[in-house]
């Protein structure tokens, strides 16, 4: 094999996908690309430059992607990296709600995807990757020897995003959580390209009442049947 391996864990937010591909890439000691929080450093960019999120700003928003400064800072073995974009720190910013429907946006746009795609490979490095997002098993990495598709109930989606953010102390209510969700999910399962849809040979787990380390001794399983990771 002369191309390291990829594990690609795709679905909905708030599935746990972003959690479980942590703690694998960690226990693989294996990089790790969070591909989510690509499209929404180029939704929080086009608010600094003042570029509105819209299809008649596809071509400037491409641009934007391509050229896009950013830095993952300090990632090790699974760890999520400080996030630099422009020279400030924006680990936090990027993962506010207006932040996350801004990158819901851009991402229904083709030349943004296409711009963003060679950064995406470039994690592709070894002993290994675990990529996370809506489209890895289908487009970025086709080839991918496992890939994993987890869902989980919008209610259990919307309620496990309500105990995050009150634990962060915001305001928030379960009832406009949920809906906020269910829009997202309807613009990013019904847009044109590169729809959030399971890959045909991905293994399709439902988390809503599992636990991560329940999905995580599913995924291993799977692992050791395939010989991927040694
Ligand atoms: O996983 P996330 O919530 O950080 O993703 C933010 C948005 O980016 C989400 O609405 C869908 C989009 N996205 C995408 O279209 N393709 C990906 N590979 C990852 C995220």
């Amino acid at each position: 094999m002369n191309q390291a391996p990829v594990i690609t864990i795709d679905g909905p937010s708030g599935s746990g996908k972003g959690t479980v591909a942590a703690r694998l890439a960690k226990e693989l000691g294996w990089n790790l690309l969070d591909s989510g929080a690509l499209y929404r450093l180029l939704a929080l960019a086009a608010h600094n430059h003042r570029v509105k999120v819209g299809v008649e700003n596809e071509a400037t928003l491409s641009q934007l992607a391509r050229h896009l400064d950013v830095q993952f800072v300090g990632a090790t073995e699974g760890t999520p990296a400080k996030i630099v974009l422009e020279g400030a720190d924006v680990t936090q910013d990027i993962r506010n709600e207006d932040v996350a429907a801004g990158a819901s946006e851009v991402a229904a746009l083709p030349a943004v995807r296409a711009a963003l795609l060679e950064r995406q490979r470039a994690f592709q490095e070894f002993p290994g990757l675990v990529a996370d997002g809506r489209d890895m098993g289908t487009v970025v990495f086709a080839e991918a020897p496992l890939k994993i598709f987890l869902t989980a109930s919008a209610e259990e989606r919307a309620r496990r995003r309500y105990l995050q953010l009150k634990a962060k102390g915001d305001d928030v209510s379960l009832p406009r959580l949920l809906d906020e969700i269910c829009a997202r999910d309807k613009r990013d399962t019904q847009r044109a390209i590169a729809p959030l849809k399971p890959a045909a040979d991905a293994i399709q787990l439902d988390s809503t009442e599992l636990s991560v380390e329940q999905v995580l001794e599913r995924i291993r399983s799977e692992i050791a049947q395939r010989d991927i990771a040694r």
